[in-house]
């Protein structure tokens, strides 16, 4: 049969928490080509604790693009279109692996895992200086959530970890820098890098000068040696990469001081950018890098608040409740909601936990993407107890879009400009609040008291 004629294509890896993609692009039209999905396992050894396989995220990586591939084939599109790859990835989960045989020394310890919080309330006794020495460098407050205090669990509990850091065999990284690493020769060479977005996510990376930081290596007692070298986000590394969120934000075209998006994932992530300017918080939310979307373009960066379970939900009411067989079955028991169906009653609930959460991050602004937002119920939920639009582009796979974005964009593959008009093709999709302002305000109060009333059960 004949080859479709297309212009240069991009593609990209979205390895998330839940599932692994590769999505293929039309660098002219932002349009989706074809894609794959595969889902990936979570370990829960002990309660709090949440590990994943590097080696099956990257098998499930190898699988995406293989498949993805078929398809294009089977639509008659030459894959040799394919100009360049970017990574967008969950962010903050831990790797340690053998440099010299590829293996991963542990599972991959997730940015849920919550087993550092003994480490952390050690570490907070003896903070140099004043409580702002982590927050002032990093943006980041000292949690269970970043890698710095994974790493030092890892370094502190795990033999092969500390054997392989004494005899110079360990490398560490996020999933962008395992994945970069594998795919780009593993143990026979392979690129150990990350970019500054995941860099920035890890509290041992100053956001000001853009380095590792000396002092917060020395007060985590992290061998520095062990770290990736950081890069921007868009250039030829073999591969080009963003954190999840940040290539979101690309995705989504947020290149203007103030625009904000939210991208409905395992869990909900409200990315506002600020500019070139690093803003801290008085209310709870972390400053971190939005991107740099070149080796000599300036770095821009973002303030963040999140939801940690969004679409972790609707996996617990499948997978520990069995209320509902597949992900997509939420639309439809919803819709059969009556006052004497329990299991409707929760699904509804975990639906509306998410967007009362999300009120909670947000005041005035809302463009949203990500899986769960194909979900009309929700996005209508959304828009009523946030009272306020919410609009979404209806190729909702924006992070994918982003790192494809900045991955055509990279000097040296140049071929996408990162124009707004390249995404002129892209259209949107608004869900106006359906119930008035005071009805809003009484749902969201009803939920405030709820959560009042749950403290204390939760031990
Ligand atoms: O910080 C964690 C975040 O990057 C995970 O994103 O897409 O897996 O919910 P996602």
């Amino acid at each position: 049969a004949k080859k479709a004629v297309l212009g240069p294509l991009v593609g990209a890896v979205d390895q998330g928490t839940s599932s692994t993609r590769f999505l293929v692009f039309n660098s002219k039209t932002a349009e989706l080509l074809s894609h794959h999905q595969v889902e990936i396992k979570q370990e829960f050894p002990r309660e709090g604790w949440v590990e994943q396989d590097p080696k099956e995220i990257l098998q499930s990586v190898y699988e995406c693009i293989e498949k993805t591939c078929e398809k294009l084939g089977q639509l008659n599109i030459d894959i040799s279109n394919i100009k360049a790859i970017g990574v967008s990835n969950q962010r903050e989960t831990t790797v340690v692996w053998d440099k010299l045989t590829g293996e991963p020394l542990y599972n991959a310890v997730v940015w849920l895992d919550l087993r550092t919080q003994s480490t952390v309330e050690n570490l907070s006794k003896r903070i140099p200086g004043n409580n702002n020495f982590v927050k002032s460098k990093t943006g980041l407050p000292l949690s269970t959530y970043f890698s710095a205090v994974k790493l030092r669990w890892l370094l502190d509990n795990v033999r092969k970890v500390q054997r392989a850091v004494e005899e110079d065999r360990a490398l560490f990284g996020t999933i962008d820098s395992w994945l970069i690493w594998s795919l780009t020769g593993g143990a026979n060479g392979g690129v150990h890098c990350t970019d500054v977005t995941n860099a920035s996510r890890t509290m041992l990376f100053n956001i000001h000068s853009l380095e590792w930081d000396k002092e917060l290596c020395e007060f985590f007692e992290i061998p520095m040696k062990i770290l990736p070298n950081v890069r921007s986000s868009s250039e030829i590394y073999g591969l080009m990469c963003l954190g999840d969120q940040s290539a979101a934000l690309v995705g989504q075209m947020c290149f203007q001081d103030g625009q904000a998006k939210n991208t409905y994932g395992t869990g909900c992530f409200l990315l506002c950018n600020t500019g070139r300017k690093c803003v801290f918080s008085e209310h709870g939310l972390l400053t971190t890098v939005a991107y740099k979307l070149g080796r000599d373009k300036p770095v821009y960066y973002a303030l963040e608040g999140s939801v940690a379970i969004a679409g972790a939900v609707i996996r617990w009411l499948r997978d520990n409740l069995g209320i509902i067989k597949t992900s997509e079955e939420i639309g439809e028991i919803i819709c059969g909601l009556t006052q004497f169906t329990n299991k409707c009653h929760i699904a509804f609930a975990a639906l509306e936990a998410v967007c009362f959460q999300t009120r909670e991050v947000i005041k005035a602004f809302f463009l949203v993407d990500g899986g769960m937002t194909n979900n009309k119920i929700l996005m209508q939920l959304q828009a009523d107890i946030l009272y306020i639009p919410v609009v979404k582009p209806s190729m909702p796979e924006t992070t994918a879009l982003g790192a494809a974005m900045a991955a055509g964009a990279a000097e040296g593959v140049g071929v996408w400009s990162l124009e707004p008009e390249d995404l002129s093709a892209v259209t949107m999709e608004r869900f106006e609040p359906q119930i008035n302002a005071e009805e809003s305000e009484i749902r969201y109060s009803t939920w405030k008291k709820a959560v009042m009333k749950s403290v204390g059960w939760v031990t």
